[in-house]
């Protein structure tokens, strides 16, 4: 018998205004036309004036939380993977803990930037195998609507804002690959391209800062990296790219989701796309697509996920997980 992070539940929030390619034409130069063929992008949500990252966050995990059929404090702990929490501290984790009403177990945040939410399923993950959680709501929530430099056609017509929250619990399992559950997990870093992709404010310089990237550039590391991720995590798994039932990849470019499943032999039938839909919502964007693909009737009990992000550091990795 091996124990194993199961998902118990999932939900998402997205904020209710959309905001479709055409509203950027009246700004920037800039057309739908572009934003559709270079990124795959027809729309995204806002959050409203006054609506903070915690509160798409404590969304989400109501809705996961139903979806599993249990109560705040039947939760051991709470990971917000965020970049953009609504105050420099407390953690937005302990933010939606008090929102939720959840009295006991213990919370905080994890910033990898868009691979944030990978990085937190790792740590939900090592908290269950040691014993220290039985249950973990693992979210991933972000409003990157707040740190756009709206003159900057390059970056502000790609980032959404949304929400979306899995329950994690320890199952016993038969200690194989063809067990439910995180099956193993591969994360990366190399801080000699944090330039590439970063904000130029912060606590330490007093300043909120705005969100800057060399597109192209990150683009070049995506496809290769995230592949390599994704096929490093499945041989720790003992498993192979035919195995794969469902990519649900990070939702930054429809080119680089296409780009990553034909490097892997997989066809686009076995990937979840959202982010025409939802834009860049960063490390909230693969709880999304694993929320939406589950709604949608793709992803099933018994299904074969890999997930993968790259983003801002580069942080970049892969979980292997069977629903
Ligand atoms: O989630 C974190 C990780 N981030 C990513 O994965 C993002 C990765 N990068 C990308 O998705 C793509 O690089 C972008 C969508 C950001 C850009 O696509 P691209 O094909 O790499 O275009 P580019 O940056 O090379 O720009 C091509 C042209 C440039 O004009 P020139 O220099 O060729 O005259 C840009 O100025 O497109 C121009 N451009 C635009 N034109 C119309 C840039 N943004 C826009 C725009 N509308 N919004």
């Amino acid at each position: 018998m091996t124990g194993r992070a199961v998902v118990k539940g999932i939900g998402h929030y997205l904020p209710e205004r959309i905001v479709p390619n055409a509203e950027f034409e009246a700004t920037l130069d800039t057309t739908d036309e572009w934003i559709r063929t270079r990124s795959g992008i027809e729309r995204r949500h806002f959050a409203a004036e006054g609506e903070t990252t915690s509160d798409l966050a404590s969304n989400a995990a109501r809705a996961a939380l139903a979806d599993a059929g249990l109560e705040p404090d039947d939760i051991d702990a709470i990971i917000v993977a965020t970049s953009t929490a609504d105050l420099t501290f407390p953690s937005a984790a302990t933010m939606v803990q008090s929102k939720i009403g959840m009295t006991r177990g213990f919370a905080f945040d994890v910033q990898a930037v868009c691979a944030g939410f990978v990085y937190a399923l790792c740590n939900a993950n090592a908290l269950i195998l040691s014993g220290q959680a039985k249950r973990v709501l693992v979210i991933g929530a972000e409003t990157f609507s707040r740190i756009m430099d709206w003159s900057d056609r390059a970056t502000c017509v790609l980032f959404g804002d949304g929400a979306g929250a899995l329950v994690l619990e320890y199952q016993d399992e038969s200690g194989t690959n063809a067990d439910r559950g995180i099956l193993s997990v591969d994360l990366n870093s190399d801080g000699r391209f944090k330039d590439l992709l970063y904000v130029d404010g912060g606590v330490s310089t007093q300043t909120t800062g705005q969100l800057r990237m060399q597109g192209n550039q990150v683009f070049r590391h995506a496809v290769e990296k995230l592949t390599n991720a994704a096929e490093t995590a499945l041989e720790k798994a003992g498993l192979e790219n035919k195995d794969v039932d469902w990519i649900v990849p990070h939702q930054a470019n429809i080119r680089i989701i296409q780009g990553t499943a034909k490097k892997m032999g997989l066809p686009m039938e076995n990937v979840v796309v959202t982010v025409q839909d939802h834009g860049n919502t960063s490390a909230a964007s693969i709880p999304l697509a694993m929320s939406v693909g589950k709604a949608r009737g793709q992803i099933k009990q018994g299904d074969l996920i890999v997930t993968e992000a790259i983003g801002g550091g580069l942080a970049w990795g892969a979980v292997v997980l069977r629903w």
